[in-house]
């Protein structure tokens, strides 16, 4: 087994962390953040993460360390850098974080032993060689002789990350040094053998078809490792506008996207997955990864027009759910409208830069009320628009209250499974905007409940005849102040 610290208990950090304490490896986490290193010793997650917590309970003290101190980096055989990379003004990426990690790296090396640091965060290519120099300006060691830095990119889905990190569809080494090589081929040797790949499943009950492959390790130089993680995330983004685009036009001829994107996807070379239609692609990662991307594209002079493309095609798609709903409500002046999920997908607590904060301000700027509700996400959601004068409500029932309309945005499980006819008995009209075409029209329509979704005329009615709304009286100041009071 080797030493290993991971600087940064963020997201990446501690999943990365956990998983590899999980292998036995012994593990440091290294955050600076001492709130965030109580929690883990205490075996608390940091983060919102299913499955998480559980495993750092079980891991901690034992395998998994976690401390603020870098001095644990003086007997590492692997550092991994999982820091924050946000984007700045312009699109690219702020290194701040990373230069800092390997500042601090390098004020803890043992010049006697030979060091792997991998960068693990999602950076611009050429971070390794930065990284290198910061440690080298920084001790007078020397890359390669000392040290090296490895490209190892994470592709792990929030709300699915413990199956993705354990159960990956490859591991993506970017680097030409012997030991480097050798090291990471090491580390996750447990990963490339089928006995271990079912111990995990075994241990964490997971749910694996006995026939799924082992991951495919690809080992490759570091500039090509540090692409393929833009490349990968700007591509499923394009993916994804490539079928709301198709949704709209679905929408139009009558046809069923399900079905459009069910049928090529049958086709190996375009795969069902990322096929499902939403408002638009958001989170933490793609809308940065895609920014970052078109801004180095910049730098070079090279036009990244379908990637830009996809953009501003994502940006038409938050604009089409609400354009949708004017059609539906005519004007929307007055009018209440409960939103259901903020995060930019279930079972994440995260807010940040999803298309709910879009779809908000432009039904508030159209004289909307609006109330919202979400399991997780409303508290970093009200931090990340603290200006936004909305009602955040406790429930789901709560959000459809005297509503006109309400839009599903995040496809939380619990929206399939509400109490409809309470949620018909609180609303004003009875309609639903399902954004993620999960709910069951036409039980729905049982209630007199009108759900429409997207790309799919059919759906529109429910029972395939147009509903009567009633047209209740719009809103008044007193409302305004109830609803946001
Ligand atoms: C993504 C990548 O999947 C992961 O490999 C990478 O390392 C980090 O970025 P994540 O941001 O957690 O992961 O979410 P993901 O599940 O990829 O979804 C991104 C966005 O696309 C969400 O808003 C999601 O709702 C949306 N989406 C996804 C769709 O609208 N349709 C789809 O078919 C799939």
């Amino acid at each position: 087994m080797l030493n290993v610290v991971c600087i940064g208990s963020g997201y990446v950090g501690s999943v990365t962390g956990a998983a590899l304490a999980a292998v036995g490896h012994p593990t440091t986490v290294v955050d600076v953040d001492e709130r965030k290193v109580a929690l883990l010793r205490q075996g608390k997650s940091p983060i919102y993460e299913p499955g998480l917590e559980s495993l750092i309970q079980a891991l901690i003290g034992k395998t998994l360390f976690a401390d603020t101190s870098y001095e644990p980096v003086r007997t590492a055989d692997v550092v991994f850098i999982a820091v924050g990379t946000p984007s700045k003004k312009d699109g690219t990426a702020d290194l701040v974080h990373i230069r800092e990690a390997a500042a601090g790296i390098g004020r803890h090396l043992d010049p006697d032993r030979f060091t792997v640091i991998v960068n693990k965060s999602t950076v611009p290519v050429g971070t390794a060689g930065l990284v290198a120099s910061v440690i080298e300006r920084e001790t007078g060691l020397k890359a390669e002789r000392h040290f090296t830095v490895v490209s190892n990119p994470e592709f792990l889905r929030e709300g699915y990350a413990l199956e993705d990190v354990f159960f990956p569809d490859r591991i993506v080494i970017g680097s030409s040094h012997p030991v480097g090589l050798q090291r990471m081929r090491e580390l996750y040797s447990p990963w490339m053998q089928r006995s271990g790949y079912e111990r995990f499943a075994k241990h964490f009950r997971f749910e694996v078809d006995p026939s799924r492959p082992l991951p495919k390790y690809f080992e490759t130089d570091c500039s090509s490792s540090e692409m393929i993680k833009y490349a990968a995330n700007a591509f499923l983004a394009v993916k994804i506008s490539y079928i709301n685009e198709i949704a709209r036009l679905c929408e139009a001829l009558g046809s069923n996207v399900k079905d459009v994107a069910a049928g090529m996807g049958m086709d190996t070379r375009i795969g069902d997955k990322f096929l499902e239609v939403s408002s638009g692609w958001s989170g933490s990662c793609f809308p940065k990864d895609t920014a970052e991307l078109l801004a180095t594209s910049e730098k070079y002079g090279i036009e990244l027009s379908v990637v830009r493309s996809s953009v501003q095609s994502n940006r038409q798609m938050h604009d089409y759910v609400v354009q949708k709903l004017r059609r539906q409500l005519k004007s929307m002046n007055g009018r209440t409208v409960g939103i259901w999920g903020v995060t930019f997908k279930p079972n994440t607590d995260d807010a940040r830069q999803t298309q709910a904060a879009h779809i908000v301000r432009e039904l508030l700027d159209l004289g909307a009320y609006v109330q919202v509700h979400d399991p997780q996400g409303m508290a970093m959601f009200r931090e990340m628009n603290p200006d936004l004068p909305i009602r955040y409500c406790e429930s789901a029932y709560e959000a459809a209250d005297r509503a006109d309309a309400v839009i599903l945005l995040t496809h939380w499980r619990e929206y399939g499974q509400l109490r409809w006819e309470e949620v018909a008995a609180r609303m004003n009209r009875l309609y639903v905007l399902d954004t993620r075409n999960m709910l069951d029209s036409e039980r729905l329509w049982q209630y007199r409940i009108q759900v429409e979704g997207l790309g799919n005329s059919q759906r529109a009615s429910g029972s395939g005849q147009a509903a009567v709304i009633p047209d209740p009286d719009s809103g008044s100041p007193e409302r305004v102040r109830e609803l946001i009071g």
